[in-house]
């Protein structure tokens, strides 16, 4: 600045530098401007810093990198800057707990990943990194900078190398609000979790033109690659959620059954153990006749704290569920056959969900609750050709590979392969409960019958007759808990309302668990 009266450069005073940052602050706020802005509440979303002030605490969010720009001169670049590059950066506590986040702004190049966009996300993945907190990424963007070539490219491959290698160390979460297009879309998915808003979210590897000119298929973007198709057809996505708010709300809410890191337990809640834990509604659950279905979620409030359960995957492969339960103020994970879906046999989808919520659970110290009642898995051409034997092998192998403690009640049948993968005691579980109605067997006593006495049934002046007299026979021999547990194969029979005391006593004694692996760089899951 020239001096009026010595004719010299003076640098500014505080006061002008000041008013210079808070130039700047105001700049950055404002990203893409307020037609922008407009723009994209028209489209009933909210912009990148709605979404933060959302998801965190009150007055936590401390952000880095507010000022980063973009350094391409290509394609009029020179001539459009905005502070912070479109995504914004950096840390805060969800109910008082660190998290680290970014999120990408729309309303700046459409949230495209500049270089600089992507050594921003960068930096907090290395921060969450080394100070041991999840990572939440708020996705909304137009996928690579166009005008920026391989810079962009490379930036996506930073972020999706420093996502696996941060895999099973911290939780990384992934939400998708806007569109997530092209290669992008590895990023959440090498993450733990993926939520999608309903009608204004779309993943996909290539969109609807590119599918229309290389397959013929008209499809809108929604029905490609909408929360909907995610939730339901791909499982690609683990929750739906019906706006914006509802899906901050799921992610906090999932937070709160994880612990921060690998080296970390979930912490406990409160919880009176001097309460009257039995549960007589679940002596009465289990219809009498064996092959009716019964809802195994109803199963799981009984034996939730509150009967709250926090559901992954609801729409997809709802044979098996999965999700998350206190018991006793303690984070659990639970898997269970549904015999209201498919009576719940094990098929490809169910085996790979399952499989994926078990290794989540086992990275991240949360114990296990298995609740059985399976058919066995479901035959046919279209399972076989599709990799039952690989899909079920995933499942059998990340229970076998789990080292947290992991409980199971057989509620009615294990039969078949079904019994050894779900939580068996020769694969590792701790302990095994089964309720007296518990059936467990090589399969059901009809198909068994005809095939072990095929001969005699044949030869039989009444076949229909003989059938049911060896059905009755092996289903005398078999349907029951005891055989297994005469071997020790259930630890206990024990009535349906007893179930919930039992768990918590089996936690709290498990609850200094040790166990590892057998050294190794790493294990060779059967994708
Ligand atoms: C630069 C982009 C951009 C991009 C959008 N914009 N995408 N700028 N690079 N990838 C800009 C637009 O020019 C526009 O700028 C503003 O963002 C908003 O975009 P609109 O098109 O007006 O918004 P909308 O109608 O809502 O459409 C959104 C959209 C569309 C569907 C995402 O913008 C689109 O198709 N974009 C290109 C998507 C794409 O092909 N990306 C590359 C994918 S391949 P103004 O100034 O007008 O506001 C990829 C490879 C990753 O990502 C590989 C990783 C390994």
């Amino acid at each position: 600045m020239k001096s009026p009266t010595k004719g010299i450069y003076t640098l500014p005073g505080n006061s002008e530098k000041q008013a210079l940052l808070e130039r700047k602050n105001a700049e950055a706020l404002q990203g893409g401007g307020p037609l922008r802005v407009q723009a994209q509440h028209d489209k009933g979303k909210l912009t990148a810093r709605e979404r933060l002030e959302l998801l965190l605490d009150e007055g936590s969010f401390q952000e880095i990198d507010r000022f980063k720009m973009h350094r391409c001169k290509d394609f009029g670049l020179d001539k459009e800057y905005y502070l912070g590059d479109g995504v914004v950066t950096g840390y805060g506590e969800i109910h008082g707990r660190l998290v680290y986040v970014y999120s990408q702004d729309f309303t700046v190049f459409g949230g495209s990943l500049s270089e600089t966009h992507a050594e921003k996300i960068c930096k907090i993945m290395d921060m969450a990194m080394k100070n041991g907190a999840p990572i939440i990424g708020l996705n909304d963007s137009g996928g690579a900078r166009i005008q920026e070539g391989v810079n962009s490219l490379g930036g996506y491959a930073d972020i999706f190398y420093r996502n696996t290698r941060a895999s099973g160390v911290i939780p990384q979460l992934s939400a998708i609000m806007g569109p997530c297009a092209g290669g992008a879309v590895y990023s959440p998915a090498i993450t733990d979790f993926i939520f999608m808003v309903e009608g204004t979210s779309y993943m996909f590897v290539t969109g609807p033109n590119v599918v229309k000119t290389v397959t013929q298929e008209n499809v809108s973007a929604e029905d490609l690659g909408g929360a909907s198709a995610h939730s339901v057809k791909s499982g690609v996505t683990h929750f739906s959620c019906g706006n914006e708010a509802i899906c901050i709300q799921h992610i906090k809410s999932l937070l709160s059954y994880i612990p921060q890191n690998c080296e970390d337990e979930v912490p406990l809640l409160d919880y009176d153990l001097g309460q009257n834990e039995l549960r007589p509604k679940l002596d009465t659950i289990i219809p009498d006749n064996p092959n009716h279905p019964y809802d195994m979620k109803m199963v799981v409030a009984e034996l939730a704290d509150n009967g709250t359960f926090l559901e992954v995957h609801q729409k997809f492969a709802e044979n098996i569920i999965t999700g998350f339960v206190r018991i006793a103020g303690r984070s659990i994970g639970v898997v269970g056959n549904q015999p209201q879906s498919l009576a719940g046999v094990l098929d490809n989808d169910a085996s790979v969900k399952a499989a994926r919520f078990v290794r989540f659970c086992d990275s991240f110290n949360i114990p296990l609750l298995v609740l059985v009642d399976v058919p066995g898995f479901l035959p046919g051409t279209d399972q076989e050709w599709n990799g039952i034997i690989t899909n079920g092998a995933k499942l059998l192998y990340a229970f076998s590979e789990a080292t947290v403690p992991r409980l199971t009640v057989i509620t009615r049948k294990a039969y078949g392969g079904a019994y050894d993968v779900m939580n068996s005691k020769h694969i590792g579980a701790d302990l095994n409960f089964a309720w007296p109605g518990a059936e467990i067997a090589v399969m059901g006593a009809q198909g068994a019958a005809q095939i072990i006495f095929k001969k005699e049934i044949a030869a039989a002046d009444d076949p229909q007759e003989k059938l049911q007299e060896k059905i009755d026979a092996y289903t005398r021999k078999f349907a029951n808990p005891y055989k297994a547990a005469h071997r020790g194969y259930i630890d206990e029979v024990i009535k349906p309302s007893e179930t919930r005391e039992k768990l918590i006593k089996a936690y709290k004694m498990l609850a200094n668990k040790v166990d590892s692996l057998p050294r190794k760089k790493h294990g060779n899951i059967p994708l």
